[in-house]
């Protein structure tokens, strides 16, 4: 019998549907402690009680990336695999790994100085977004409106520690409806879709930030190309983020890795953590 394990590092609401959904399905299930966990280069994969195949919840996304690489290094099917979570992790891989698989994107320029990247923000022209290249629930997400709030955001990012703040991904803004979309991809299916509406007084429609979810219709062309984006990642369990442009129409901003669905369980029909847990026993008879 197959045996799944969930590892978390904070037990969030999906943690908790993927575990229980497995203990209903009457599947042979843990969940475990990312933090706990040691791996040496002379570490064996038996002496690691992890079951068949690991579901990597991680709220933090270096702990999950690593985590998962010393895993695939012991020779543990990881859900997602460590290039997928590389990938999706980073939004100016993502961007460039869509754009190469020529998936509408928004259009971003990428610039590696302060200098260069007032460069970028002049020729993008306002309104524009500033993003991390590394961060979730909109932390850090700008939009700019003007030269002198740019200018301010650039020199506190020039003083921030880390090296990754001075990377600078400059995107045009979406002409959209306040809300965007979110597909849970669970390998070759879309299982849910949602519209994430922004809270009031906020632009972002991350559902962390306040975002009110409501199902949405799962259209072809919705379906076809969230497919699309996940294959393009390396597929897996993934969470197509997509905004409604008034000219390009649908196109992806980003794709998650450790997708969260709080949101869309609480407004869809679908067995989202079923659906997942029936994936993570298919890879591991593979
Ligand atoms: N180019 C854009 N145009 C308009 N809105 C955007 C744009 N980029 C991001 N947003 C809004 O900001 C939110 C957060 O941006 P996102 O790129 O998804 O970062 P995060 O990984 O932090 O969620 C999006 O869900 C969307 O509502
Ligand atoms: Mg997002």
């Amino acid at each position: 019998m197959v045996e799944i394990c969930v590892l978390y590092d904070k037990v969030r609401f999906e943690e908790k549907a993927l575990y229980d959904k497995a203990l209903k399905m009457g599947i042979k299930a843990q969940i475990i402690d990312a933090k706990a966990i040691t791996i040496s280069t002379d570490s064996k994969k038996k002496d690691f009680l992890l079951g068949d195949v690991i579901l990597q919840r991680s709220v933090s996304h270096y702990r999950g990336l690593y985590l998962t690489a010393c895993l695939e290094f012991l020779g543990f099917s990881v859900i997602n695999k460590f290039k997928v979570g590389e990938i999706c992790g980073n939004k100016l891989v993502t961007s460039l790994v869509l754009a190469k698989h020529k998936i509408k994107t928004p259009k971003t320029t990428f610039a590696f100085s302060a200098e260069s990247a007032m460069e970028a923000i002049g020729k993008t022209g306002f309104p524009l977004v500033l993003k991390p290249i590394v961060g979730s629930w909109g932390r850090g997400v700008f939009p700019l409106r003007d030269e002198e709030v740019a200018n301010m955001i650039v020199e506190m990012r020039e003083e921030n520690d880390s090296p990754l703040a001075r990377i600078y991904y400059v995107q045009e803004m979406v002409k959209r409806p306040p809300r965007d979309l979110r597909c849970i991809v669970v390998g070759d299916r879309v299982v849910a879709a949602i519209y994430r509406y922004s809270a009031e007084n906020e632009w972002r429609t991350n559902v962390a930030r306040g975002g009110k979810a409501e199902p949405a219709p799962i259209t072809a062309e919705l379906e076809e190309i969230a497919l699309k984006a996940a294959k393009a990642v390396g597929g897996g369990i993934l969470g197509v983020d997509l905004m409604e442009d008034s000219e390009k129409g649908l196109v992806v901003h980003e794709v998650n890795n450790t997708v969260e669905f709080r949101g869309a369980a609480s407004v869809s029909n679908a067995d989202i953590a079923g659906a997942m847990v029936e994936y993570a026993i298919s890879v591991a008879k593979r």
